[in-house]
């Protein structure tokens, strides 16, 4: 189409981002990056960067299996694929998410069924997803936004009394923990992105994690194997349609090398959250995201905050706007966050009843949009977030941003 803009990604995405306060580019990578980049240079690309990759990432985080990837997309697709679930099958799925959490569902034929948001937070919970389970669901997606997570105990209690399986999308929440329970290891299998936004920064990287030898064998198999097994006297025959996603030699040492400095990069993330937050959260009518406190370490990739709109007399865009002006860079809402809302193509097909909404494979009627979520689309209107927070703040970076966040507010006090 004429005219069409292109989406952009990593630094590129940001290069309009400017303001007072840190932002994450250019990033800071972890020293031995071209040591490991090196040694894939000059052994002639014989290193199997990728395999120590991922025994480092597992052994960190504590599961017996990683498979590396380009990216969460491609992790959660392989999932997905090796679920095994039939075109019509339900996932229930956070709703306030990015495309990359629902990109795999809609490739196999399951319909995703989004679950609406616990008051107040990013977040779905045991009590929004419980009415939407019937005979036709499978699995239960959670995202832990902003890497605030999902109060996990519950969901698994639920989805173990209906035979579901749970997985995490762990892309935000890198090293966060639950309960002392890392990110990744809450359910039955996780995905994780690497890309050069997110907090461990590496590049266009991901990785599924599991416990489950079968689970953790069926990933490789479809999504680095493509499905295929050698047959003696004839070569590759593919028994599964699959994949080819591996995670490629040079993400692979970026990632390692990232690896050696997250810890103490997110430890730091999350005293600056709770500091920022806690300082934001003097400034009258405007409500950061709230800490759960089952919540260990934040591993934060963004900041957020709600913004009560009967005290001010300008919307939250307009404060969103201020914000920038007055120094915040990147300050903005985000309500194509909403995938009900965002993916049009699903309200298209759902109304048109286009495979797989059409009956069979699905048992029911779907309707997308807005209206789908009502508390996280309502929410959404009055949230306002920088996904410029990060490693690079310090106490004074905090202390400016909840000056130049009261500084807006009381420019627009009713
Ligand atoms: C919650 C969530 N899930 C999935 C993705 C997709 O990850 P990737 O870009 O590594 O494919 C993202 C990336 O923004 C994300 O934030």
């Amino acid at each position: 189409m004429a005219g069409r803009e292109n989406a952009r990604w990593g630094a590129q995405s940001h290069l309009s981002e400017v303001g007072k306060l840190p932002t994450p580019f250019p990033r800071e990578i972890g020293p031995r990056a071209i040591e490991y980049l090196r040694e894939i240079v000059e052994s002639g690309l014989t290193v199997n960067m990728m395999g120590r990759f991922e025994t480092a990432f597992a052994e960190a985080l504590g599961v017996k299996h990683c498979i590396a990837t380009p990216g969460c997309t491609p992790a959660l697709a392989t999932l997905a694929a090796a679920f095994d679930f039939e075109p019509g099958d339900e996932i229930i799925v956070s709703p306030i998410t990015d495309y990359g959490t629902i990109q795999g569902l809609i490739a196999e034929a399951y319909i995703p069924v989004f679950a609406d948001t616990e008051p107040g937070t990013v977040n779905l919970s045991a009590a929004t997803v419980e009415p939407l389970i019937t005979d036709r669901t499978r699995a239960i997606l959670c995202v832990h936004k902003t890497g605030i997570l999902c109060d996990m105990d519950p969901i698994v209690e639920l989805a173990r009394a209906h035979g579901l399986l749970v997985y995490e999308d762990a892309c935000q929440a890198v090293f966060g923990e639950y309960k002392g329970r890392p990110a990744g290891t809450l359910a039955h299998a996780a995905g994780f992105s690497f890309d050069s936004e997110k907090t461990m920064g590496a590049d266009v990287g991901g990785c599924v994690v599991t416990d489950d030898d079968t689970l953790a064998e069926r990933t490789r198999f479809i999504g680095h194997s493509r499905g295929g097994i050698q047959e003696p006297g004839f070569g590759r025959v593919h028994e599964e349609p699959g994949y080819a996603y591996r995670m490629p030699q040079c993400t692979a040492a970026i990632c390692l090398a990232q690896l050696e400095i997250i810890r103490e990069q997110v430890a730091h993330r999350d005293a600056m959250i709770r500091l920022l937050s806690e300082l934001i959260g003097e400034v009258e009518g405007v409500t950061p995201l709230p800490i759960p406190d089952y919540m260990g370490v934040y591993s934060a990739w963004m900041f957020g905050m709600s913004i009560a709109p009967a005290q001010f007399a300008c919307d939250a865009d307009e404060f969103a706007e201020q914000l920038v002006e007055a120094g915040i860079p990147g300050a903005s809402t985000a309500r194509y966050y909403l995938m009900p809302e965002a993916c049009t193509f699903l309200q298209r097909w759902s109304a048109e009843g286009r495979y797989p909404y059409s009956r069979p494979p699905a048992s029911r009627a779907y309707r997308y949009g807005a209206e789908a979520c009502p508390t996280a689309h309502a929410f959404l209107d009055t949230w306002i977030r920088w996904s410029t927070f990060c490693e690079k703040y310090r106490p004074e970076h905090c202390e400016l941003a909840a000056q130049i966040v009261r500084g807006v507010a009381e420019a627009n006090r009713r």
